[in-house]
């Protein structure tokens, strides 16, 4: 993939741009079996099948932009390390959607006098435009603000937005504090819609909920290929029970969902639990009356079930540091036979597995969810041994 940021200079985000992306596979392949080998080594060999892939570029479903410039020049990008914005709208890693949505966003910015925020002065109010697309084209678009002042001018605008793109769900993030961190707790949604359908084609379908302020994969044709991949895997075990520890708004839980299955998804952010919640009431049939979901932390409340209600199988997908050693100790202690462990870290990856001897690791799979950077989400399928 060519980039003109990337020639320019002016953004050095992906370090991998310009390497032919045959070999930015094979050797994410290599990287990620290295890290592994060490903890396996001593177990039963790991089947791994080809790496997934999917488009090189305009595959990223979600736009993150920092605001910086103008009030009538606004920049869509990064800041730069004098905290002058770079502008970054026609960055090619967006899907195409967002890539055209980004200028008449930009636009809208203008119109509404919402002042990009200047981290020197420390004054302005918009900081962030944060943007996701559904599969179906269909936009949440949300601005963090440092305050509700530009709330009205916002609403006054809006129409002319929503009459130039499909904007489904739109909402203020209050992100009062000066500190580098994306989002604020509060947001208020400006639309009669809170969340945005994420239909994927996984199974006969899966139609997920996603509200503001909730995890959804940045790769939607990779994630789509991680939850069939994951519902093979499971089907071939046929369990009677399963948990989805760091469920997010369910795609794992609801993928795996079936006839005569029970499965518990636990999740920290209650909005994404609420997402979840959503999405298996609506779906109905199929097994998802049957999915529940809990807002608690992953590894306590693991720790707090009886035994007796320890299920067949176990998905992780924890954020990069991993799911760690209380978590690893339970689960050599438990009754549970699979776990499948989707890990965007092969670092924190191969010390969990080397806290988890009691297991094989049967088969993985690379999934390249970011090209042109050297991030990757591998999947893994493991047994208990005897
Ligand atoms: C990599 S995301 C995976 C989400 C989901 N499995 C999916 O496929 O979209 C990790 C998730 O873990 C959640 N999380 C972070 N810390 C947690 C904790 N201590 N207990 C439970 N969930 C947690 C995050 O909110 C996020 O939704």
């Amino acid at each position: 993939m060519q980039c003109d940021y990337f020639d320019a200079g002016a953004c050095r985000s992906c370090t991998w741009m310009g390497r032919p992306y045959a070999e930015q596979v094979a050797d994410k392949q290599r990287h990620v079996e290295g890290l592994l080998a060490p903890a396996l080594a001593g177990r039963r060999p790991v089947a791994w099948l080809p790496a997934v892939t999917g488009p090189e570029e305009g595959f990223r479903n979600k736009a993150k932009m920092v605001v910086a410039g103008t009030l009538d020049a606004p920049t869509l990008g990064i800041l730069g390390a004098d905290g002058r914005g770079t502008d970054l709208r026609h960055c090619g890693l967006h899907e195409p959607g967002l890539h055209d949505a980004l200028p008449v966003l930009a636009e809208h910015v203008v119109r509404a006098r919402l002042a990009p925020y200047d981290l020197t002065t420390r004054r302005g109010e918009l900081k962030h435009l944060l943007v996701t697309r559904s599969p179906a084209g269909e936009l949440m678009v949300r601005w963090v603000l440092r305050s509700t002042e530009p709330e009205a001018r916002l609403r006054k605008h809006l129409g002319w937005l929503t009459d130039r793109l499909p904007v489904a769900v739109a909402s203020i993030n209050v992100q009062p504090e000066h500190k580098a961190v994306l989002e604020g707790e509060r947001e208020i949604v400006l639309t009669d819609a809170a969340t945005l359908e994420m239909r994927l084609e996984v199974g006969a379908g899966l139609r997920l909920h996603l509200r503001p302020q909730s995890f959804f994969q940045t790769n939607t044709a990779v994630a789509t290929a991680l939850y069939e991949q994951a519902r093979a895997w499971v089907d071939e075990t046929a369990p009677a029970s399963v948990w989805d520890l760091y469920a997010g708004v369910g795609g794992f839980a609801l993928a795996l969902a079936a006839p005569g299955r029970a499965v518990t998804g636990v999740e920290i952010a209650p909005e994404a639990v609420a997402s979840a919640q959503q999405s298996a009431g609506e779906a109905g049939g199929a097994g998802l009356e049957q999915a529940r979901f809990v807002a608690a932390d992953a590894t306590a409340w693991a720790l707090a079930q009886p035994t007796a209600d320890h299920p067949d199988l176990v998905v992780v997908n924890p954020p990069r540091r991993g799911i760690g050693p209380a978590l690893t100790g339970w689960l050599e202690s438990s009754r549970v036979r699979h776990v499948l462990y989707s890990s965007c870290n092969a670092a924190t990856l191969a010390r969990d597995l080397a806290a988890l001897p009691s297991y094989d690791v049967e088969a993985a799979r690379l999934l390249d969810m970011f090209p042109q950077t050297t991030h990757h989400e591998v999947l893994v399928r493991l047994r208990r041994r005897g």
